[in-house]
């Protein structure tokens, strides 16, 4: 949206997505948005963290880019009335900040409480809404790239009535979000299957980082639950994280405690969970946690639990792939034509270990910086034939839905086993054998979840092979058979199935 709003002063611009167009990852961000509004020393600062998080592999010209005009983006959210949270709850009143993970301030925005990245999303739609150059395509699923003589000249789709139909563009921006549906334990929505990555790989755009998935330290941790985001500005807040013998344990794993960066404090959570549960604790919390955290608490009294009277179960779940189509800060990907921004980008933004709450500040960014390079993009000649793809030819009988589930489920269930939060080369290579195997028994047909299957199995292989590759532990990708770092933080980087390892 932050692209399509400055998109309309050049022409016209169709937004496809699979639901409705808040939908999105962004819709789910509790905690806030990092920006450093305060001057040099300020922006100075926020740089240092986020390239301290990225452990050694932050593009630095990004991330100065990102803590740089973050400011700007953020002040054009208040001109379009993004309400977030204030000193006294007036419009007059000073904007409330708090402190996450990893942070050396308290610099984080948040709005309602704990529902910031809904208020942003809907304070972009009603604007977006407002544009007469904007076109809006709801309920429609992309399929695939339209490439002609290497440029991509538009894409396929499945409208809202299951028609295959191709609309040809002079630019076309992925900015699909992320892929956490890869995993059986995510806090993501069911809409981030990774399709923007996917198609792009079978067009043959390179992807970079995807062994590098961050996941979040505190999913709540309930049989049959929802893994409900417990956002990390409960721990900003004063939360500790104790386990099942009731010790606070973070002491001994970093000495920032619960505000050690999201991959060390994951870890930490996974290696106490072994002895019984751990939970988040805010019983010694002062303060009305209603207030503070309405969307959390309301979640919560469905299991009768309460922020400051209770343990509160959690434990780690996949929430933000630092990986993706490679892209330069102006979203140009290795294709002509062919542009990403926000999760489904690699910038190299985040290195190998998003700071927290940097990811709603990047959507926003990089999105702005798209479309100014996408304004040079001249039309295509454009036959509209598609020439990439694995879509199943027409008239083929597509997987019945159960059986589609049931392989969705499968490939999910293997991802987390063997290629989750701590990997070695035996179980890397287990989970290669296993998407091996559902290759033969892939979803068939043209229909939104066959789609949806096919690309989970694209971004799947490239996390393992990544993983395969990367003989180190670093951020995010921890290698139990590798657990120290090379001298030297190489990207890696895939095209057509080679991949190699590069500055
Ligand atoms: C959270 O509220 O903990 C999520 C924010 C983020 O992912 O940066």
């Amino acid at each position: 949206m932050s692209a399509a709003i400055r998109l309309a002063n050049i022409g016209t611009v169709l937004v496809v997505t699979k639901e409705e167009l808040a939908e999105s990852n962004t819709a789910y961000a509790q905690g806030g948005i990092a920006v450093a509004m305060g001057g040099d020393e300020d922006v100075r600062l926020h740089l240092e963290d986020t390239i301290a998080a990225g452990d050694g592999l932050v593009n630095r010209e990004a991330a100065q880019v990102l803590v740089e005009q973050g400011s700007q983006r953020v002040e054009e959210l208040l001109e379009w009335g993004t309400a977030f949270d204030r000193e006294g709850g007036t419009a007059a009143g000073a904007l409330l900040r708090t402190r996450e993970g990893a942070h050396s301030l308290s610099r984080i925005l948040h709005a309602n409480g704990d529902a910031t990245g809904r208020e942003i999303a809907v304070s972009l739609l009603r604007h977006v809404r407002g544009i007469e150059n904007i076109e809006l395509m709801e309920w429609a699923t992309t399929v695939d790239l339209l490439v002609e003589d290497g440029r991509v000249v538009g894409v396929s789709l499945l409208d809202g009535e299951g028609g295959l139909t191709t609309v040809l563009a002079r630019a076309v921006l992925l900015a699909s979000g992320g892929a956490g549906q890869i995993y059986s334990d995510t806090t993501n929505p069911a809409v981030a299957t990774g399709d923007g990555i996917a198609m792009a790989y079978r067009a043959g755009a390179a992807v970079s980082d995807m062994e590098f998935y961050q996941f979040h330290p505190t999913a709540f941790s309930m049989a049959g639950a929802p893994r409900f985001l417990m956002s990390e500005a409960l721990r900003g807040e004063g939360a500790w994280l104790v386990n099942a013998r009731g010790e606070r344990f973070m002491e001994r794993y970093h000495p920032l405690l619960e505000l050690a960066p999201r991959d060390v404090v994951a870890r930490a959570i996974t290696r106490e969970g072994m002895d019984g549960e751990v939970y988040l604790d805010m019983r010694h919390v002062v303060g009305d946690l209603f207030a503070r955290f309405p969307g959390i608490s309301k979640f919560l009294t469905k299991y009768r639990l309460e922020l400051g009277r209770d343990l509160i179960p959690v434990r780690p779940a996949a929430h933000y792939l630092m990986g993706g189509v490679k892209t330069d800060v102006h979203g140009r990907t290795s294709l002509p034509g062919l542009f990403a921004a926000g999760e489904v980008a690699c910038t190299g933004v985040h290195g190998a270990n998003r700071l927290a709450s940097n990811s709603l500040l990047e959507g926003l960014v990089f999105g702005a910086l798209a479309a100014e390079a996408m304004e040079g993009e001249q039309l295509g000649v454009g036959s509209g034939e598609l020439v990439v793809g694995v879509v199943a030819p027409r008239g083929e009988v597509a997987t019945g839905e159960v059986a589609t589930e049931r392989w969705i489920a499968e490939l999910r269930d293997l991802m987390w086993k063997d290629a989750g939060l701590l990997r070695d080369h035996n179980g890397l290579e287990r989970a290669r054998r296993g998407l091996d195997a559902l290759a033969i028994t892939m979803p068939r047909g043209l229909f939104r979840r066959g789609v949806e299957a096919r690309n989970l199995h694209v971004v799947a292989g490239l996390i393992v092979a990544a993983a395969l590759g990367r003989e180190e532990s670093r951020g995010a990708h921890y290698r139990n058979d590798f657990p120290e770092h090379d001298a030297v933080g190489l990207h890696s980087v895939m095209v057509r199935g080679e991949l190699r390892f590069m500055a």
